[in-house]
């Protein structure tokens, strides 16, 4: 509702010039620290869950870990971690991603995800898509479907969600806030 994104919205901060020069970085530690707006926020990404029919929600290391986790909780669904490269213990799946500047790469365990599944990835913010798209791969070549991603914040002018179309193939994406 307008209701809860105003609400989620005024929990935002603007931090000017950070991490670098000329970047506007959006702080969601307010909204965290924030009782009300943190469960807003959770019950608003464990409905669109539901809605779309995932059996399982993936969370990105590490602020989607963040949103992902009471989100699980709330819709009543199992959390996968995918994390950052070399700190998953079993097998893994293993998926490299541009950024700006250089390359990352992500995984997640083999084992957490297979045909049938339905899976939901959730993330604090789509900026370029790139490491929601990286999920998305991992998620397809571990034999599951995807039932969508849903993001807190959606920086429009960045261009993800064009970026992201080929890999959602026809799947939502879904944002609480566009900026
Ligand atoms: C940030 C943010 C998203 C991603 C969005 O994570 O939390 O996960 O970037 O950017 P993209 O759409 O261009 O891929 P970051 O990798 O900075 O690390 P963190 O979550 O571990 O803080
Ligand atoms: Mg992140």
């Amino acid at each position: 509702t307008v209701g809860t994104q105003e609400l989620l919205l005024s929990r935002i901060r603007d931090v000017p010039d950070y991490p670098k020069p000329g970047v506007v970085f959006k702080d969601i530690t307010p909204l965290l620290a924030d009782f009300e707006a943190f469960t807003a926020m959770t019950d608003a990404l464990a409905e669109l869950c539901v809605r779309h029919g995932a059996t399982k929600i993936v969370g990105l290391e590490a602020r989607g870990f963040i949103l992902a986790a009471p989100a699980a909780v709330r819709a009543g669904l199992g959390f996968i971690p995918v994390r950052k490269a070399g700190k998953l213990p079993g097998a893994t799946l293993s998926q490299a991603y541009e950024l700006e500047y250089g390359s990352a790469e992500i995984e997640v365990h083999a084992e957490d995800l297979s045909a049938g599944d339905r899976v939901m990835v959730i993330d604090d913010v789509l900026a370029t898509g790139g490491t929601a798209g990286a999920s998305l791969e991992l998620i397809r070549r571990a034999g599951a479907d995807v039932a969508g991603v849903a993001v807190l914040m959606e920086l429009g002018f960045l261009g993800g969600r064009t970026r992201l179309e080929p890999a959602l193939r026809g799947a939502p994406l879904e944002a609480l806030i566009k900026i």
